[in-house]
Parts: structure tokens; sequence; C-alpha cells
């Protein structure tokens, strides 16, 4: 185990998100925490949906990019990140928040970055705020950390 750590703090995480509520970014916290992550939280320009961010996605060996669903879609913000980043993304993770129906969400973003990502995650805000997604963080941060020791 103390080995399984090390190992993981020597890596390079990145945390991305965006979030209007909260919802997108406990998942974010407790995913960077989890696996000492930095985070970067995406800001919406005050024009348009263009993204504001500061770290670059092509240091880290592994960026989770997080949105909350938005008519069906990633937020404008995410989506604006993750196309202006397209081909930056040495292994990219996608997980989302949403109310009722994610639908093609995910796939959108993996799209939108032109990566295909080494694994996902979607979280319903109820139970964000009901604190019920222990399950569902537990697998997902198992999947990122079997990506991580794999290399
Ligand atoms: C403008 C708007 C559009 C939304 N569209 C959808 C949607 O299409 N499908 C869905 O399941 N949830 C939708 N939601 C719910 C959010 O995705 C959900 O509450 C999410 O957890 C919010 O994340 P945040 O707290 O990080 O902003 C929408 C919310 C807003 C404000």
């Amino acid at each position: 185990v103390v080995e399984l750590e090390t190992g993981l703090e020597k890596r390079r995480v990145l945390v991305v998100y965006y979030s209007r509520g909260g919802n997108t970014r406990h998942v974010a916290e407790r995913v960077a925490k989890s696996l000492n992550a930095d985070v970067d939280e995406i800001k919406k320009a005050n024009e348009g949906d263009k993204a504001i961010f500061g770290l670059d996605p092509s240091v880290y060996e592994l960026v989770i990019v997080g949105t909350p669903v938005n008519g069906f879609s990633p937020s404008k913000p995410v989506a604006d990140y993750l196309s202006r980043n397209r081909g930056k993304f040495r292994k990219l993770s996608t997980y989302l928040t949403y109310s009722l129906w994610p639908a093609g969400t995910l796939k959108r973003m993996g799209e939108l970055a032109s990566t295909a990502p080494v694994a996902s995650a979607v979280f319903k805000s109820r139970d964000i705020k009901l604190g019920h997604i222990d399950d569902g963080l537990n697998s997902y941060l198992e999947s990122l950390k079997n990506v991580l020791v794999r290399g």
C-alpha cells in the first residue's frame, strides 16, 4: 500500500472542472484529494462561453475533466476547454454530474477532445446532495488508480 501511494504521488494528475452550483466541484475535490492531484477550476468568460483556465494539460500524465450536463450536452466552458486543448491530453478521463438525463454528454466530451477517455463516470445531483456517491466514486477512483499503476 505504501509503495502504491508513493507511486501515485510521483504521478502528475490534474482535475479540471466547471461548476455553477457546486455539484461538479464536490466530485472534483474528492477525486483530487484521493489522487493527490492538482486542480484547475474553469471559469466562464464574461463575454460568450469561452473557458478561462490556468494550467497546461499537456504536462500531466492524466487529466480528469468534469462538467455539469447543460441541455443534454457538456457545459459550454468545458466544451470550449476540451476543443481548445484537443491533442494535448496524454490520458483523459471524463465525468459529469446531471439531474435527470445526461444523454450523449460523455461521448461528446471525448469527441471534442479527439481523445478516447481511459475511464468515465456519472454522478446524479440528488445523490451528491444526499451524500450517496461513495460507491460510484470509489469504483471510479479504482479505475483511475489502475490507469496510473499500469502507466
Ligand atoms: C441550464 C441547465 C441545464 C441543464 N440541463 C440538464 C440536462 O440536459 N440533463 C440533466 O440531466 N441535467 C441537466 N441540468 C442539471 C445539472 O446538470 C445538474 O444539476 C448538475 O449537477 C449541476 O452541476 P453544478 O452544481 O456543478 O453546476 C441542467 C442544469 C441547468 C442549470
